[in-house]
């Protein structure tokens, strides 16, 4: 049988290769447990044979792939319902998320790592085994239990740095049956307690501080802040960092260290076994409206297709590596560094730091965290890695790269040059480099180059194929046709598994938001080309929202944050192309009568402090641009189109049609303007 390293680099040449190979390939995939599918049907030969039949039988397909869960209780149906009525995955089935990540592995193999976690500071990593991972969200869970008396659907709220204690806790939350909500550790204590809010969390998980990219981040302050601001929380649970409790002062009694709840952490285990779509976790996402929404993750269609989609799309094989170096507070984390990983019995990496540190050597850290801890895997931003190949190959070269098989990117597309250097210069050509398209809705990856059939190639900057079970169309109003050289709003056809369930407390708004536009599919917001040959390239969201360092942003949510200074009459955000950062925010700004005399640079700080402090560091705009009005039709809506082409740079004449605008002269001022900032 082929080793996987051999394997990928056959699947990702062009050359053509014999049949014998092709076969001998072919088995390689079939030994994997997903094989079971071509037992089912000798038609099945192929990838793109299973994948037809992941399409066609999604009910069988994925019957037979829940083999690979742990249940407590057989499902007697593998899929019911639809878009418009809602879908529910292995009805009645019973399971445990956390005994599926943990336990199960703990019993076959309890020394095997679960989680490697690179800390901060270089050489300081540290290995959990899953006996170990086991322990601690038994003793957490029992933490839950007993100290913040948390039950079944309860939420828990997370503001935590990307470590085990996340992970665990996560996991420890899925143990007794709660669902977690965990808000990215970057976020303002105004966004925190939104999602707080929203959600309905009686307990929040958090730490003194956390350390990135050395610099201290005052997270129980920040929650302190938070907290003024949400009725429902009970109790807070802090992680002493390096179990130093000198740094916060506690509020009693709704504080506590968890360092000092060990005999309670000693409780019971008890478990917790839930309906396969009772809810898993709750992660928030911007739309386009100003109110991020809390999508609702099912535990066993989520964790099946998380698992299935980790293990195909990045050919992984036990003893590999996998290194996500995404923060576990964004769905890339809770999908490809935890929940994917660990259903599968991976080993997985936790990384705490950034790219960028710590100095000197700091442009080599990855490269020296994949040398170090030898990761078959690497997967992450093309915002990283565009800023790291500014920096020249020699950081890259400094270390053995070797052990990599599969280098992923994900969050924003991914420039061919970027590509190019990803390939050519980390992996030395010789590794498959795979572009994975999906979102929080989604759950894990839909469009990704691998699996695929051997012969065919991997091409540059795109994530190509469909995964399993994914159907995806583009919509051309004429002829509704889906494939040849078309560019559309991508929309995918039929359920899966790992589609989001709801948006918690608002499932008018999930229907409203994601089936309203093209029915009966699902659209995703992202416009897509899909080539002659069928290959599928994103061109990106076609709706308010920006991709601001492969972070998603509402440019409603930054006009409502700006919109809160008192001297601020009317705004319009928009993206604009920034080389480094994928996307950058551009704002116009109409000032009221008084703000027009003030001090602007005086209004312009306090409007970036206005959304760092509302939402957080990312969404500070690059630039501010100030008018007396802003382009908008006769009926008053204002026209983006035209503000985006602006921001972009563009003069008058690029600027189309700008007869309907209600007072067209505002055209002329806002380029006007527009140049004097660059
Ligand atoms: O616009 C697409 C972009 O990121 C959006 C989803 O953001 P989020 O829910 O935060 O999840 C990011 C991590 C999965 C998408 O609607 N996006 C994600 N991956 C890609 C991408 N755009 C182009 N190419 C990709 N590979």
């Amino acid at each position: 049988m082929l080793k996987s390293s051999r394997l990928v680099s056959l699947i990702s040449s062009n050359k053509q290769w014999g049949k014998q190979v092709e076969r001998t390939v072919l088995r390689t995939f079939l030994s994997t447990p997903i094989s079971e599918v071509s037992q089912m049907d000798p038609n099945i030969k192929s990838y793109k044979d299973l994948y037809n039949f992941s399409v066609e039988r999604p009910d069988v397909f994925w019957k037979i792939l829940a083999k690979r869960l742990e249940w407590k209780q057989e499902f007697t149906s593998a899929v019911e319902g639809d878009f418009s009525t809602g879908v529910k995955w292995f009805v009645d089935g019973k399971l445990n998320a956390s005994v599926n990540c943990v336990d199960r592995h703990a019993v076959q193999d309890p020394n095997r790592t679960a989680i490697i976690f690179e800390k901060d500071e270089p050489n300081q990593h540290e290995l959990i085994s899953y006996a170990e991972l086991k322990k601690l969200v038994c003793k957490y869970a029992s933490i839950l239990r007993t100290v913040g008396n948390v039950k079944k659907g309860d939420r828990v709220a997370f503001y935590l740095p990307c470590g085990p204690t996340a992970i665990a806790m996560a996991l420890a939350c899925t143990r007794i049956g709660a669902i977690h909500s965990i808000v990215f550790a970057g976020f303002s204590a105004e966004a925190l307690a939104s999602r707080i809010n929203d959600a309905g969390a009686t307990v929040v998980v958090t730490a003194d501080i956390a350390v990135r990219g050395g610099r201290t981040l005052e997270l129980k302050k920040i929650v302190d802040e938070a907290l003024k601001l949400t009725p429902s929380v009970t109790t807070v649970l802090v992680d002493a960092r390096d179990g130093v409790k000198s740094r916060v002062k506690l509020q009693h009694p709704r504080d506590h260290f968890l360092q000092d709840l060990e005999s309670e952490g000693k409780g019971q285990d008890v478990i917790e076994y839930v309906e396969s779509n009772d809810p898993l976790f709750i992660l928030y996402t911007s739309g386009s409206t100003g109110k991020p929404k809390g999508l609702v993750h099912s535990t066993g269609g989520y964790l099946l297709y998380a698992m299935t989609a980790f293990e195909n799309v990045f050919q992984y094989k036990l003893g590999d590596k996998f290194g996500c170096v995404a923060d576990i507070g964004w769905i890339t984390g809770h999908s490809l560094l935890m929940y994917g990983p660990l259903a599968f019995g991976a080993t997985t990496l936790c990384f705490e730091s950034t790219p960028v540190y710590p100095n000197p050597g700091r442009i080599g850290r990855y490269w020296e965290l994949v040398e170090r801890l030898q990761l078959t895997h690497f997967y992450g931003a093309p915002t990283a890695i565009r800023l790291l190949m500014k920096y020249g190959d020699e950081w890259v070269k400094k270390y053995d790269r070797s052990s990599l098989k599969i280098l992923g990117s994900v969050g924003e597309p991914i420039n061919h040059e970027a590509w190019v250097w990803y390939n050519d210069v980390v992996g030395e050509k010789k590794c498959t480099v795979v572009d994975t398209w999906w979102q929080t809705e989604t759950g894990c990856v839909c469009l990704a180059p691998l699996p695929s059939a051997p012969n065919d190639p991997v091409l540059p900057a795109m994530p190509m194929r469909p995964f399993y079970g994914i159907k995806p169309k583009l919509i051309d109003p004429k002829t509704d046709a889906t494939t040849g050289s078309l560019e559309g709003p991508l929309c995918i056809e039929k359920p899966w598994p790992g589609m989001a369930q709801s948006i918690w407390n608002d499932s008018g708004r999930f229907q409203e938001v994601y089936f309203k536009d093209y029915p009966p599919y699902y659209f995703s917001g992202d416009g897509a080309i899909c080539t002659k040959d069928g290959y599928w390239k994103i061109t990106g969201r076609m709706d308010d929202v920006i991709n601001v360092t492969g972070h998603r942003l509402g440019t409603a949510e930054v006009e409502c944050a700006m919109g809160k200074h008192a001297l601020v009459s009317e705004t319009a955000v928009v993206g604009f192309p920034h080389e480094l950062k994928g996307e950058g925010i551009f704002a116009f700004v109409v000032l009221k009568e008084d703000g027009k005399k003030a001090d602007r640079s005086k209004i312009e700080k306090e409007l970036k402090a206005l959304c760092k402090s509302q939402i957080a560091g990312y969404a500070i705009p690059d630039y501010i641009l100030y008018n007396d009005g802003l382009p908008k039709t006769r009926s008053g809506k204002i026209m983006r189109r035209i503000l985006r082409k602006i921001a972009a740079g563009g003069n008058v004449e690029e600027l189309g049609d700008v007869s309907t605008l209600a007072d067209p002269s505002v055209v002329k001022s806002l380029v006007k303007n527009r140049q004097k900032l660059s």
